[in-house]
């Protein structure tokens, strides 16, 4: 697959078979991910690979992750807190994952639908960091349909807005 189909056939799985990650895919998910750019090659990420079912199964309680009990991985990206350069390089990089996955035949989904103060408490995050977002990744069981997308010509703006 090219790196165009990768990025044009992606889209969002909810349903997961119960086949964990292999460690394999892992190591390359998360390789895609510490090899992102980030401003002044600050790398101000820190990843958290969640695998255990408790785990999951809490954050699967909020409006929209019930999926995430059945999702074998999730990895939770960090990044300092008020900084928006930090969020626009764990953004990336958690993008970059999310690519590394759908190359390797696997299905992710992007989980914004947090408590942060709980997940601190949870994952004993430090003070000075915060979580920007997780990422839901497995072996898909559903192939899900394309959503719809706005037009190139109701987005872009050529030399004005
Ligand atoms: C920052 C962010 C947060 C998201 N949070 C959730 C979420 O909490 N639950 C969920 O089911 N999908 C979540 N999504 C997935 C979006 O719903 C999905 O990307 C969007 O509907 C477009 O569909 P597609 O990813 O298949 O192109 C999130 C996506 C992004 C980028």
């Amino acid at each position: 697959m090219s790196l165009l189909d990768v990025i044009f056939n992606r889209a969002s799985v909810r349903r997961y078979t119960p086949e964990p990650v292999s460690e394999e895919a892992l190591n390359n998910i998360l390789e895609a991910g510490r090899r992102a750019p980030s401003a002044m090659n600050a790398q101000p990420w820190h990843f958290i690979v969640v695998t255990e079912q408790k785990l999951r199964d809490q954050l699967s309680k909020r409006r929209w992750t019930g999926f995430v009990k059945d999702a074998p991985l999730v990895v939770i990206g960090c990044g300092k807190k008020h900084d928006h350069l930090s969020t626009v390089d764990v953004a990336i990089a958690l993008q970059n994952m999310v690519l590394a996955a759908e190359a390797q035949g696997l299905g992710s989904c992007w989980i914004g639908d947090f408590d942060q103060k709980e997940l601190k408490r949870m994952f004993r995050i430090p003070d000075n960091l915060t979580v920007i977002a997780m990422v839901a990744f497995g072996h898909p069981a559903e192939k899900p349909a394309s959503r719809n997308k706005k037009s190139l010509e109701e987005i872009v703006h050529h030399n004005r807005f």
